[in-house]
């Protein structure tokens, strides 16, 4: 099986965007792909300043995927700083990255752009990234669009080093887009993200979720009216919602007679019923620390041993004893 690496920043509460446009998909590649999924905490640590919430959200995060289903007999899960050859790497790599590489990316343009801070970690995010990568040999790196460019500094950064130390050690990686994945729209109609403060967490409460729903944005149509289905309430039910669920609703769009107040009602119960598995599996893992523990420090263990071995060679390479 071709080897698939894949960071997640652990930097916010988890919500139904995210689980529905990537962390599903991690379940579905671990049949195709050796995977390794970690935890990416040096990343966070270039916005995190708070160690106790780094740690929380980190273990958050871990129990997060085990819930929708990650398997860890299948997927090597760790958290990135339990395998600190990826700072080594990056700084070996740092010598052969040109800076208007770096200074190209995206990300480092936007914030230049906002006349933000910016601190080196945030200059040098994309280096690590690649280290990432590159450790363990990746073929395919499964990531949003907007990460699409840092895929392609890591192969950049790898035929660098190949040339420059005339020494073929890395594997040069592929970028995996998510193609047909649902966007998911937040309560007000944008991208669901926590930037807009417009999210439906994954692991609230069915009372929580309720809440969230019956704040969506509609218009003020009667119950009795025909409904507009490019609204943001239909999208989420066609997301979430059952084909019964979905009969009903289309229903009332087409025809009316089912008011805005009912469609959201609706909703919120088809996302509870939907999720109530995975919230119970993640109220478990988050209820038995040890159980998480134990996973990650196994992870670790299998994604430290890869590495070392890459260092080894790495080291070899560049002449470091
Ligand atoms: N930068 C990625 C993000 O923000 C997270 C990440 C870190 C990553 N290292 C990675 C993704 C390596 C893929 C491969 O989403």
């Amino acid at each position: 099986m071709k080897r698939l690496v894949s960071g997640v920043k652990p930097t916010g509460e988890v919500h139904l965007g995210n689980y529905v446009g990537a962390m599903r998909r991690f379940v579905t590649l671990a049949g195709q792909y050796e995977s390794f999924v970690f935890l990416a905490d040096y990343h966070a640590l270039t916005t995190v300043r708070d160690a106790a919430l780094l740690k929380k959200q980190t273990r958050e995060l871990a129990a997060a995927y085990l819930a929708v289903g990650l398997d860890p007999k299948k997927t090597v899960l760790f958290r990135q700083s339990d395998v600190p050859e990826h700072a080594e790497l990056a700084w070996i790599l740092n010598c052969v990255t040109p800076m208007p590489t770096l200074q190209r990316a995206h990300a480092f343009k936007d914030a230049a752009a906002k006349k933000k801070e910016i601190n080196v970690g945030i200059f040098d995010y994309p280096v690590l990234m690649a280290a990432d990568i590159l450790m363990y040999r990746a073929v395919v790196v499964p990531v949003g669009k907007d990460q699409v460019q840092h895929v392609e500094i890591a192969r950049e950064i790898a035929k660098r080093f190949h040339t420059e130390f005339g020494a073929e050690v890395f594997t040069l990686p592929e970028p995996l887009i998510e193609k047909g994945t649902e966007t998911v729209p937040g309560i007000d109609g944008q991208k669901m993200s926590k930037s807009y403060g417009n999210v439906i967490p994954l692991f609230a409460s069915a009372e929580e979720t309720k809440k969230r729903v019956m704040r969506i944005t509609t218009d003020s149509r009667a119950p009795a009216e025909p409904k507009d289905k490019k609204d943001t309430l239909y999208a989420l039910h066609k997301v979430f919602s059952s084909a019964a669920a979905m009969k009903k609703v289309d229903a009332a769009y087409d025809n009316g007679g089912l008011g805005y107040k009912e469609l959201k009602e609706l909703l919120a119960d088809e996302i509870n019923a939907q999720l109530s598995d995975i919230r119970a599996r993640y109220d478990d893992l988050i209820a038995d620390p040890k159980k998480l523990d134990k996973v990650l420090a196994d992870g670790g263990e299998c994604a430290r041993a890869e590495a070392q071995k890459m260092m080894k060679t790495v080291r070899e390479a560049v002449g470091l004893q």
